[in-house]
This record gives C-alpha cells, sequence and structure tokens, in this order.
C-alpha cells in the first residue's frame, strides 16, 4: 500500500471545471491574447534565448522593471509562477501546525486549499449579504484568534467588490500579524496599495500577469513587500522556479504594458454595459464589480449554465455548498460581440416558460 502523506486524501482540490467552451467567460482570463505587437516582440526575444542556461539574466531584468515601476528596491520584489505560487509561498511562510490563517469569505477558494497545504487552520470570516466586509469586525477576529497572516482578495474574486484603500490601510496598521493583499484583479479597479508597502512592514502585495496582461498561459506573478520581508518569503522557493521562456515574454510584456490600456478600458466599458444590461432583466441581482467580471443571482442559476453549455458557452457556477454563493453564476467580459452572445443567451433563457 502505498503510504501519502497523512490528510493528503482529505485535501480539497481546486472546483473550476475546464470544457473547450466556443465562448469562455468561465476563468477570469483576458479574452484576448497578447497584442500583435507585443506578440512580434515576445517571438522575436524568445528566438534570442539561451536555452542551456539557468534563468538569471531574465529573472533580474523583469524584477528591476517592476521596481522602477512602483519606485521600489529590487530587493522588495519577488517573482512566481502566477501570483498563485507566491500566495501558497506565503501561506508557507507564515503557516504550520497550530497557526491561524484567517481570510474573508465568500472569496478566492485557494486560499483554504494553500491554508491546508501549509498545515495551519484556515479561519473564515463572513461577508454580508451584499458580500461588503465589515473592517473593524474583521480586524477584531484577526487579534482575537491571534492570526499569523491575514489575506484579503481587492477587488474580490468572486464577488467583485472592493475596498478602499483607506480601508486597506486600516487593516494594516491595525493588526501585528503578516497581511496579504491579494491584487489580481487591481488593474481593472485602478487603485492598489502597493504604495503602503513603505509604511507597513506587515503587507505583502501579490499581483499577475494573469488578467490584465492576458498571459495566464504563462503563469508569472510578482510580490511586493518590505526587503526583510522578501527575504524571508523566497526561503521557501526552490531555485529558479521560474522557465526563461514566461520571464523572458513578461519582461517584453511589462516594457509594452501601455499596449495594453485600450483593452482594460474595454473591458472596464464592457463590464458597465453588460451590467447595465443584466439588471434590465427581471429576476437577476447583478453584484457592483470592479474586475473583469461580474456576480449575478438568479433562482434558475444551474439550469442557466447548462443552457448555457449547450450552446458552447461557459461560465462560473458554484457549488451549493460554497459559502453566500447560492444561485449566483460569475461572468468574466469578453469582447463587445462575445458578451452580446452571452447576454442574448441569458435573455433567451429567462423568456422560455418554465
Ligand atoms: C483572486 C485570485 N488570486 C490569484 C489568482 C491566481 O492567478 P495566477 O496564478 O494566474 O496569477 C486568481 C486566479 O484566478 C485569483 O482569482
Amino acid at each position: 500500500m502505498l503510504n501519502y502523506r497523512n490528510e493528503l486524501d482529505k485535501m480539497p482540490s481546486y472546483d473550476g471545471v475546464e470544457k473547450n467552451y466556443r465562448i469562455k467567460v468561465n476563468a477570469n482570463e483576458s479574452t484576448l491574447s497578447l497584442p500583435p505587437l507585443v506578440e512580434e516582440r515576445v517571438l522575436n526575444r524568445l528566438a534570442l534565448l539561451a536555452f542551456n542556461r539557468y534563468p538569471n539574466e531574465e529573472y533580474y531584468s523583469l524584477v528591476e522593471q517592476i521596481a522602477r515601476n512602483f519606485s521600489v528596491d529590487a530587493a522588495q520584489i519577488l517573482l512566481g509562477g502566477g501570483s498563485s505560487e507566491i500566495i501558497e509561498k506565503v501561506f508557507h511562510t507564515f503557516g504550520g501546525a497550530g497557526r491561524k490563517i484567517v481570510f474573508p469569505q465568500p472569496s478566492f477558494s485557494m486560499y483554504k486549499i494553500y491554508a491546508k497545504a501549509a498545515e495551519a487552520d484556515g479561519v473564515t470570516f463572513d461577508l454580508d449579504a451584499r458580500f461588503d466586509l465589515d473592517v473593524d469586525a474583521f480586524i477584531a477576529k484577526i487579534r482575537e484568534i491571534g492570526a499569523s497572516l491575514a489575506v484579503v482578495c481587492n477587488p474580490n474574486n468572486p464577488t467583485g467588490n472592493v475596498l478602499t484603500p483607506a480601508q486597506v490601510e486600516k487593516i494594516a496598521a491595525s493588526i501585528d500579524c503578516a497581511f496579504l493583499l491579494d491584487e489580481a484583479y487591481v488593474e481593472f479597479y485602478g487603485r492598489s496599495a502597493v504604495n503602503l508597502v513603505a509604511k507597513y512592514p506587515n503587507l505583502l502585495v501579490a499581483r499577475t500577469f494573469s488578467k490584465a496582461y492576458g498571459m495566464a498561459g504563462a503563469r508569472v506573478g510578482y510580490m511586493i513587500a518590505q526587503a526583510e520581508v522578501t527575504r524571508m518569503v523566497n526561503k521557501t522557493f526552490m531555485p529558479y522556479h521560474l522557465n526563461v521562456l514566461s520571464l523572458a515574454a513578461a519582461d517584453i510584456v511589462y516594457q509594452m504594458r501601455d499596449e495594453f490600456v485600450p483593452r482594460l478600458q474595454m473591458t472596464i466599458a464592457e463590464r458597465q454595459r453588460m451590467k447595465e444590461r443584466l439588471e434590465t432583466l427581471s429576476g437577476v441581482e447583478v453584484f457592483p464589480s470592479e474586475a473583469n467580471f461580474l456576480l449575478i443571482r438568479l433562482s434558475r442559476a444551474e439550469e442557466l449554465k447548462d443552457y448555457l453549455e449547450t450552446l458552447g458557452i461557459g461560465i462560473r457556477y458554484f457549488s451549493p455548498s460554497a459559502f453566500g454563493l447560492k444561485d449566483c453564476l460569475r461572468i468574466s467580459m469578453g469582447t463587445r460581440a462575445e458578451n452580446d452572445e452571452v447576454f442574448a443567451a441569458i435573455k433567451n433563457f429567462l423568456e422560455v416558460p418554465l
């Protein structure tokens, strides 16, 4: 019999379902790949790579660009295989047996899994019925349980709502433990808390190339924190954990990030347009969102998800056991044409008599 690690069989798995959808608005990805000009530069760069060498130069080139952009020291930046790797390592840094890691729910479903993987207790804090976080009560909870790490996703996935920079600062200032702010969707909101890192030694900010920069396939993310924190988190990483292809691609993408502004604006405009259209449908509740997706609630959510699948449209449905997300669906923003098709399909579904 194979002797697996204790508790591994009880480890929950990521519950996203992936299929080959014709219109894929289920995973909060960018619906567009790289802008043609950026893609051309990436491909030219890849042709020049030294595949025989470990990726030092490419790692530090990207680190330095990011540091320059945020006016921080290069020692304050860590890169990861998506922000997933960053978040997982931060959980390992502050986790361990008997430690408590607290995060709101509903939020990114992986936090629970990372807490378990770090052998820590994942402690959830319930958002209210509108998915807002009671900041004072959250701070009180962190203190009361003596958490070693608090995690907040801003804008929050899957709800789309946000904390203001002042609320983020209040949390950072009021707790002694580490505070990880997951800013995977912050480019669609525009109000990052990276500038607070200089003031708060407990603040760690995780960012990603997967969403706004359309690079989910390359798996590149980064963390910004004070140098001492970064040094400690870095101990949990393997050497050369990022491959040279992804690093070189991200380096070009970051150099050319202005090329992404029009599509960011498009996504934000589409979010507003889709929100207004969905709000015209009776029985559909649309939650406010500052991310690249919208969360809706309607009584026949599962049936609608199945109907859309028959049309080749993939949206995110949450299992009935997911806290606070009963009858909810999450729809990432596609192109205008894709969104029109998704909307028409939802409208059609709701017009068919039961
Ligand atoms: C809130 C949040 N954080 C982090 C991630 C991880 O993204 P990645 O590893 O691609 O950077 C995701 C992915 O969907 C997410 O929704």
